[in-house]
């Protein structure tokens, strides 16, 4: 604590040095609008609009009243339609807009229209992006860094004093000015005045709108003093009061921990700075990014009875895994045999980083006499014990399509959203953990990699029988390879047979899964609905609709039946089609209430 007081202004003095001396211009706090057009969760958001970590959207939230987080260790999906503002730094240059710059970290099959569309939802422009980028157009290098400029306003003292806080706002076809008038609650001629000249029914054009801070108030604009004075004094002043502003930022520092209060504007040439919020934007959250945990073998050890057979849950390739509580915490822990490199620690510690609801989170690891993993205890198995266990009840088919989907996002995150990006290659029923709620998390990711940094696999034999892309042999690996992978789990989902599957017991004659869908149920001779009911799940009665299951097997055949990895579809597409699954599947009525306060759950971090 008491370093942190010391530290603070120190931190606040750096990052206003290191920001003066880019540029004299001087920084105030704008919001983005960002529209979300596709399912999204908020670390995501975050990546793209915050410099700093990704899993502290706390700073979001603030400004998001209507999004509640109950549970701080999952990540937030924001439904499709609604607008989240996002809080950035704007920047106040004396000249004719105000801007800031954002980098992107450039990512698989991108162009600059989609980056600026579908990655910053309008809010740059592919112009701006290919004016202020050195990659021509048909040539971005994967893992680009780019510059991305988002233009916001401080306000402007001749069309109103009232308002010192403007979200920049890009216009959807649907918006009008009594609209944006209407859900921001200021009168619609002072919106237009603040935008002389825009047209608010033209789509394509960014508007500023007046915003409240996290009470809800409007923070009112700062009268400056304006006219005959020159850009260097502007600059000077800035100084300045920056210099005035680190004396009593240790003051302000305590009046926000202890009271929370809107914080202090100050003149600065053109616009204000807001001290309380800047603070919390880039000093705080990046004090305490790195959250992985140590442990110590004894702990492991004493919370599993010294790794007795009772707290053994399931025995995997690399080893046995255990049940334990671990700092109040539920926790499987990975026994694997194997040493750990410097290399690997590395590799370790960016994977604890990765946060989705999706994916099975690495909490911590221990690296005394062999190596532990230990990951966030999954309350209800295994996707496989769910299929073949008769012990099991069988699980009805929303429930399936919704396993589906869960795992096609959690696969979708590590193969875009994650840096670096992860390609898991060991997709399978036994790496899709089920929770309470019947919600798949995808386990395992990133350990792949891991093994071969470790050197404890041989080439080639990465991966499970009967999951394996046929390209695998001769080594190349994309993210193609899950999406191969991950079309063996829906056939999976709809037989429930394995990935391997003995055609006729005398002869000992075997198929793979694929295979036998490609054969038997995509074959061009035979009645395609006769031979997809022989095949499903007989677990399942007749309680399935079969549109929803027919759908299931194309797209699964879309995934595996592809020689040809470039033919097959991204997660991205996949998470797009399985949401569609849903939600036609679930107006199904046979099925029960399992899938109607979902989405009300996950907005709340069930
Ligand atoms: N985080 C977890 N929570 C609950 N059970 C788990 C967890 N991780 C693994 N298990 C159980 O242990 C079994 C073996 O896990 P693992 O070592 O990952 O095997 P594999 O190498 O086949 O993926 C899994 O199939 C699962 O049933
Ligand atoms: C923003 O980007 C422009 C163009 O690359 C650069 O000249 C400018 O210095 C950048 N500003 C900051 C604050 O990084
Ligand atoms: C951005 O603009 C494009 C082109 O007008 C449009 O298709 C797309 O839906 C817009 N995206 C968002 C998130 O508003
Ligand atoms: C930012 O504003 C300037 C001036 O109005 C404009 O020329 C530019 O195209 C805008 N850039 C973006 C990315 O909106
Ligand atoms: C404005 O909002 C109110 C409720 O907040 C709503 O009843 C009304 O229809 C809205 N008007 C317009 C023009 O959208
Ligand atoms: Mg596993």
């Amino acid at each position: 604590m008491v370093l942190m007081i010391i530290m603070f202004p120190l931190l606040l003095l750096l990052l206003f040095l290191a920001v003066e001396s880019k540029s004299m211009g001087s920084y105030g706090l704008a919001l983005a609008s960002y529209y979300v057009e596709n399912e999204l969760s908020l670390s995501i958001i975050n990546l793209y609009l915050s410099s700093y970590d990704q899993f502290n959207y706390e700073p979001i939230l603030r400004y998001n009243r209507n999004i509640q987080n109950n549970n701080k260790n999952k990540d937030l999906i924001i439904p499709i339609g609604s607008r989240v503002r996002v809080p950035f730094p704007c920047e106040c240059q004396p000249g004719d807009f105000l801007r800031h710059n954002f980098t992107y970290r450039f990512q698989q099959i991108n162009t600059y229209e989609r980056v600026a569309i579908r990655r910053y939802a309008n809010l740059t422009t592919e112009g701006s992006l290919q004016g202020r980028n050195p990659f021509p157009a048909n040539n971005i290098p994967p893992s680009a860094t780019l510059n991305v400029l988002v233009n916001c306003s401080c306000g402007d003292e001749s069309v109103s004093k009232d308002y010192g806080l403007f979200v920049t706002y890009p216009l959807r076809p649907e918006d009008s000015l009594d609209m944006i008038a209407n859900s921001s609650g200021v009168p619609g001629d002072v919106i237009s005045r603040y935008n002389p000249g825009v047209d608010f029914s033209s789509r394509n054009r960014i508007v500023f709108v007046p915003g409240r801070d996290p009470s809800g108030a409007f923070p009112h604009f700062q009268s400056s003093k304006k006219g005959g004075i020159g850009v260097g004094v502007i600059a000077g002043i800035c100084v300045g009061v920056v210099v005035a502003l680190m004396l009593i930022s240790l003051f302000i520092y305590y009046a926000y921990r202890t009271s929370k209060s809107k914080g202090d504007y100050r003149d600065c040439g053109r616009c204000n700075v807001r001290v309380g919020v800047f603070q919390v934007f880039s000093g705080i959250s990046a004090i305490n990014v790195d959250n992985s945990v140590d442990f110590s073998m004894e702990e492991l050890a004493k919370a599993t009875d010294n790794f007795s057979l009772s707290f053994k849950i399931g025995q995997g390739s690399f080893g046995a895994v255990y049940y334990a509580e671990l700092r109040g915490e539920k926790a499987a822990i990975k026994k694997m045999d194997m040493e750990a490199s410097k290399q690997f620690l590395a590799e370790l510690k960016v994977l604890t980083h990765v946060h989705h609801v999706n994916l099975v989170r690495l909490i911590g690891y221990c690296v005394e006499g062999s190596l532990f993993l230990v990951y966030e205890y999954v309350e209800n198995g295994d996707l496989g014990q769910h299929l073949h266990g008769s012990r099991l009840e069988p699980l009805p088919w929303t429930k399936r399509v919704q396993i589906a989907l869960d795992s096609a996002r959690g696969l979708e995150y590590i193969h875009e959203h994650t840096v670096p990006v992860y390609v898991h290659r060991d997709i399978k029923s036994a790496n899709i953990l089920i929770d309470q709620n019947f919600r798949a998390k995808v386990a395992d990711f990133g350990l792949t990699k891991l093994i071969e940094i470790g050197g404890a696999a041989t080439r080639g034999a990465m991966g499970t029988f009967g999951y394996m892309a046929p390209e695998t042999i001769y080594a190349q690996v994309s993210a193609k390879v899950d999406v191969y992978a991950f079309g063996v789990v829906l056939f999976k989902l709809i037989s429930a047979k394995g990935a391997v599957v003995k055609m006729n017991e005398s002869v000992g004659e075997f198929k793979s899964l694929v295979g036998v869908f490609d054969e038997v149920v995509f074959n061009k001779e035979t009645d395609k609905e006769e031979a997809l009911r022989k095949i499903i799940d007989p677990r399942l009665g007749d309680q399935y609709p079969f549109d929803s299951v027919y759908k299931m097997a194309e797209l699964g055949k879309a995934c595996s039946t592809q020689q040809n990895a470039q033919r097959r579809p991204t997660m991205r597409y996949i998470v797009v089609a399985s949401s569609t699954l849903l939600s036609s599947t679930g107006n199904w009525d046979h099925v029960a209430n399992f899938q109607n306060d979902d989405l009300l759950g996950q907005m709340s971090g069930r």
